[in-house]
């Protein structure tokens, strides 16, 4: 991470006692994660009802406004794959009684990203990685559909349903929600037309998961977001990327440009069904204007789950059980991973 980018991790990040209230509602429990611009608490309000608050310092371009913007319309919009927003504000706060934004949303359960980690060999079965995929795919359309695209797509920001202590609700665990919008871009403009490129774009996302066309600083689009996903797909069918060891813009773009070919191609896909090079040579066919076709990608993946029959949609953390079986497991992101320079 740049010293730039640690330094705004400094500047606002708002920590909070556990016990202490905000607005005079919400009690903070304990945290749950930190990122690269804010704080995640669990809280409870006045009825011990339990919800996750992000907080971030006050400044005049505070990340979390586009999490608002984002989090409202899905609601409006009914989307499937969105947590529900409850609350925004600011206040004063904080062990540094610093000026806060806030905004409290519905409790997730665990990342992706914890789930996979919890796994032997770091991978999920393979109807059960297919089966993400499709979820994933379907949330990353609805974003689309929103007008936004994430530029941070990684099983870090894809969560299951939170299923309360002491309930068995199976439906949560298999519901999931992708999260953090804080690099979300609008990809149409006032007018409802698609925005033109930028000449060059400054790298946003997470190193490991970015598009080739962040690596060379070009202007992303929405197959972007699906390339994302993509590298994301690979690494939790079979348990790592080549590139897992490389930190460097520089270098983990080449690696990535290498796996399109001969040896690096069966180096990023060994392991994997060979529907997922199909769906790599359709997303590299794909240009700035053009609309992915979501459809066309789950039904790949679906094709994928025939060589057991046919596809069943499978959760192997409902079906094994894992530490933390129920899916509550909250694990926070490693913080070497965000880049947002
Ligand atoms: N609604 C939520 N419920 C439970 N945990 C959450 C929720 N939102 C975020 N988290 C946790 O906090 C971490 C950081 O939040 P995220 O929204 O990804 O922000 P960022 O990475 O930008 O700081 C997540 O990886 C997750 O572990
Ligand atoms: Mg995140």
């Amino acid at each position: 991470m740049s010293s730039k980018s640690l330094e705004i991790r400094a500047r606002n990040l708002v920590k909070f006692e556990n016990g202490s209230k905000i607005a005079n509602k919400w009690t903070i429990m304990r945290m749950l994660g930190t990122g690269a611009f804010g704080v995640v608490y669990k809280v409870a309000d006045t009825s011990y009802d339990l919800f996750a608050m992000k907080t971030e310092k006050y400044t005049p371009r505070n990340v979390l406004k586009v999490e608002v913007k984002v989090l409202s319309m899905a609601k409006k919009r009914k989307m499937s794959h969105f947590l529900k927003l409850f609350e925004t504000g600011t206040c004063k706060g904080g062990v540094r009684g610093e000026y806060l934004i806030y905004i409290v949303m519905e409790l997730a359960g665990s990342s992706l990203d914890a789930l996979r980690r919890l796994r032997p060999n770091r991978r999920f079965t393979l109807l059960c990685a297919l089966t993400i995929g499709v979820q994933f795919i379907g949330a990353i359309e609805e974003l689309h559909e929103l007008g936004y695209q994430h530029r941070d797509i990684k099983a870090a920001n894809f969560a299951i349903g939170h299923v309360p202590e002491g309930t068995e609700d199976q439906h949560r665990r298999k519901s999931f929600y992708i999260i953090d919008f804080g690099l979300c871009r609008a990809v149409i403009d006032s007018s409802g037309n698609l925005r033109h490129p930028r000449k060059a774009a400054p790298f946003r996302g997470t190193v490991r998961y970015a598009p080739l066309n962040c690596h060379i600083l070009r202007e992303t689009c929405r197959k972007d977001d699906l390339e994302s996903w993509l590298y994301s797909q690979i690494e939790y069918t079979r348990g790592s990327l080549p590139w897992r060891d490389l930190n460097n813009i520089v270098d983990v773009g080449l690696y990535k440009e290498r796996c399109r070919h001969d040896i690096g191609l069966g180096e990023l896909m060994g392991g994997c069904p060979r529907q997922y090079i199909k769906i790599l040579r359709y997303l590299d066919s794909l240009r700035y204007y053009d609309k992915p076709d979501y459809k066309h990608i789950c039904d790949l993946l679906k094709d994928a789950g025939k060589i057991f029959g046919q596809f069943k949609p499978t959760y192997d953390w409902i079906d094994e059980g894992l530490r933390g079986g129920n899916g509550n497991a909250e694990i926070t992101e490693r913080s070497s991973n965000p880049s947002r320079s």
